[in-house]
């Protein structure tokens, strides 16, 4: 289960991610042979993550302050971030009964958009624990009582199917060696007619930005890929009603899934 493999033994003192009273940890389907996860807390930790580490503590302190985040996007990156703030509002439109998956979750930026009553199976997924965790914490302190963790890579899901109404992958894609299989494993996931909702940093960001990716890059980040290269994977994954908005260097992105009877 996913709660020891994450937090050691609920007898054994070790505190990390087990199972709390007011979050629900899960271990999604595995529908098929996918790469197996990692669950050891030691081993993802030697994955590079610079959001888990001292800069991601800082980054949730700014994310979850639309105005200042606003200001560092602009100062720093040279973004307009509220794109990813509007971006949230179908979460708190969707039907009772929904499945959403928000993958990777992070520290839960996108629960701001979610109400604690809000009757949906919300699943919010993270390769790292520690992202886990600050998210677990954050679905806490908002009161959401509905959402459940999962660990997983985002480019091999570990769900069904046709399970999602609706996917959330903010700013993850630009962080992953292979976005176009992320975006495929989206598709996957989603029921005909679901849709897929997400930003990502994009290649024709400010010079500043660009220098910043490159610094990235000579420490083993991926570089942030094209408008073109996000609009042909989501195509190619079939997908349609495929957009991207027009704003330089970072931008909401949106595709659904076709249904067959209805959409030729
Ligand atoms: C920039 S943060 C974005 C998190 C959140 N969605 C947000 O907007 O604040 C990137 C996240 O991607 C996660 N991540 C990196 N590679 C991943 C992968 N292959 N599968 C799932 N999550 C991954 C990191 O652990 C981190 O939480």
């Amino acid at each position: 289960m996913v709660a020891g493999a994450l937090g050691g033994s609920p007898d054994s003192g070790d505190t990390r991610l087990r199972p709390s009273l007011e979050v629900r940890l899960v271990r999604a389907t595995r529908p098929r042979d996918v790469p197996t996860i990692p669950q050891n807390p030691d081993t993802v930790d030697d994955v590079p993550n610079i959001c888990a580490g001292p800069f991601g503590a800082f980054y949730d302190f700014y994310i979850e302050r639309p105005w200042l985040m606003r200001l560092i996007g602009r100062a720093i990156w040279g973004i307009d971030a509220s794109v990813l703030y509007a971006s949230m509002e179908p979460i708190g439109r969707a039907a009772t009964g929904a499945t959403i998956l928000d993958v990777p979750c992070g520290g839960g930026v996108a629960f701001r958009a979610l109400s604690p009553g809000q009757d949906v199976r919300y699943i919010a997924a993270d390769l790292d624990p520690k992202m886990l965790r600050r998210a677990e914490r954050r679905a806490r302190k908002r009161s959401l009582a509905q959402v459940e963790f999962a660990a997983a890579d985002m480019t091999a899901l570990p769900f069904a199917d046709g399970e999602a109404d609706l996917l959330l992958s903010y700013s993850g894609l630009h962080m992953v060696d292979d976005p176009e299989g992320a975006i495929k494993e989206m598709a996957r996931c989603l029921k005909p007619g679901g849709r897929v909702i997400g930003t990502t940093f994009l290649a024709d960001a400010s010079r500043r930005a660009r220098g910043l990716f490159a610094i990235g890059a000579r420490s083993g980040h991926p570089v942030p890929p094209s408008r073109e290269d996000v609009m042909g994977w989501l195509t190619s994954a079939g997908l349609t009603e495929v957009a991207i908005g027009p704003q330089p260097g970072f931008a909401a992105f949106s595709g659904s899934k076709r249904r067959p009877d209805r959409d030729r």
